[in-house]
């Protein structure tokens, strides 16, 4: 039963919607990642696919505790917060957008406790070091990433977009598209960025239309 993955309530027959969820991990409201979200989103919808954006500051939630109960459980239950909101809009959605300012080189420490609490996806075997799959894989479940600095070069966003994409990929999302900003500070700056906001909009439709 491949395309299949077992659910909080115990259903081993769901497949995610034709839907995207995007996820902004600024604490700054109507800063730039908010802005860059909003595109790619109206993008996806542009194109007809239903699309809703999530900000992690709007949550509260806690990193990974990694108690291990998700083992058993198949969701996280040694945490009772936030994530519990935004753990059915990932499984549902079939589509998925992550956007995150760099902070330290790094992404935001919201978007990597949003990351860390996908860890209750994963399967694990008892050898060691475990082997592992995921309960969201083998689904055509497909992303785009998105990052902003105020910086100018690839080094100074350092591992903004790779602490993104490498969880996600593991997870098994295809990532169809990637947009890096430079050179944008203050809050907002990126509306005059008419050409990076044109793309981000087209990274949005071509999510939505790579869904099936
Ligand atoms: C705590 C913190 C750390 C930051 N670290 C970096 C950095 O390492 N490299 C960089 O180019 N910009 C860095 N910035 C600048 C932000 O990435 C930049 O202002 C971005 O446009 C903010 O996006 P937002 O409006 O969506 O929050 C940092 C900003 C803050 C608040």
């Amino acid at each position: 039963m491949k395309n299949r993955v077992p659910i909080q309530n115990g259903s081993d027959n769901y497949l995610p919607e034709r839907r995207i969820t995007g996820i902004g991990a600024s604490p700054r409201k109507n800063g730039n990642s908010d802005i860059l979200t909003k595109h790619i989103l109206n993008g996806a919808k542009g194109s007809g696919v239903a699309a809703e954006d999530v900000h992690l500051r709007d949550y509260q939630f806690q990193p990974c505790i990694g108690c291990e109960k998700c083992r058993k459980d198949k969701i996280c239950t040694g945490l009772n917060d936030g994530m519990h909101l935004l753990y059915p809009k990932i499984i549902d959605s079939q589509g998925l957008v992550l956007i995150s300012p760099t902070h330290n080189y790094n992404v935001t420490a919201w978007m990597k406790a949003f990351i860390d609490r996908l860890y209750c996806f994963y399967i694990f075997d008892n050898n060691c070091p475990r082997g592992w799959s995921s309960r969201l894989a083998g689904q055509g479940r497909k992303a785009v990433l998105a990052a902003v600095c105020e910086q100018e070069t690839k080094k100074d966003m350092g591992f903004t977009l790779e602490a993104m994409r490498l969880p996600l990929e593991a997870l098994g999302y295809e990532i169809t598209g990637e947009l890096t900003v430079f050179k944008v500070f203050d809050r907002g700056e990126i509306k005059g960025e008419k050409e990076i906001l044109a793309k981000a909009s087209k990274l949005g439709a071509n999510l939505a239309e790579s869904l099936r």
